[in-house]
């Protein structure tokens, strides 16, 4: 079956509409439980290896696919490795921030402290971030492979690098705050 651009266009704009919808539902939820349940000792501990395991998982994805990004810029690999890894890195970023929120669930986030909201805001933002880029993402694999960053109108050079350091202080909030939040 053949696809016009249009309606390939259109599909992806109904996927992202719906992942925005399920991200912030399951995000809700997850803040939901966590207000609700208290896990005995064990539960938690095991929560919060999850909890550190999924952190490891995504945000190493993340940061491969952002570095790949950072080298086609400054013109030491091509708009194809980006397109690859991106494609690559989909299944741990997602993978682990469902795990994230699933394990936050259990770790009986004090949602009293300012700075846990910051935290859950800055998770939030992080991951619809993180769809709101697949808008620019998905066109990777369609430049000509040896597209130069730098010959791209300014406008989606902006965009790319916007997108690039609202996910970084967005994961680094999150993970300063939870470390803070544990030590304290
Ligand atoms: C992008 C998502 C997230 C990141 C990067 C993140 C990161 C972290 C980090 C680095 C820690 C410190 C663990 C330690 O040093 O022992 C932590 C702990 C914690 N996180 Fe998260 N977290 C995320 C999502 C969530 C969510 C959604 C919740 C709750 C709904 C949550 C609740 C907690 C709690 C309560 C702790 C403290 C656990 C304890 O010390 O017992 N986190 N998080």
């Amino acid at each position: 079956m053949t696809m016009t651009l249009k309606a390939k266009q259109r599909r992806r704009q109904r996927r992202r509409a719906i992942a925005y919808v399920v991200i912030t539902a399951g995000w809700a939820a997850s803040i939901w439980l966590g207000a609700t349940l208290t896990p005995p000792g064990w539960l938690h501990a095991i929560a919060l290896f999850i909890h550190l395991a999924s952190l490891v998982v995504s945000l190493g994805a993340v940061l491969a696919v952002e570095w790949y990004g950072l080298l086609w810029a400054t013109e030491w690999r091509s708009v194809r490795d980006v397109a690859r890894i991106d494609i690559t890195m989909k299944l741990p970023i997602w993978t682990g921030l469902v795990g994230l929120l699933a394990s936050g669930a259990l770790l009986q986030p004090d949602l009293a402290s300012p700075a846990t909201f910051v935290k859950l805001g800055a998770v939030l933002i992080a991951s619809l971030n993180g769809v709101a880029l697949t808008r620019w993402t998905d066109r990777l694999s369609r430049f000509p492979r040896k597209l130069r960053f730098r010959a791209l109108p300014r406008k989606a050079r902006t965009w790319y690098v916007a997108s690039a350091v609202v996910s970084q202080v967005a994961w680094w909030t999150a993970v300063i705050i939870g470390m803070l939040n544990s030590t304290t």
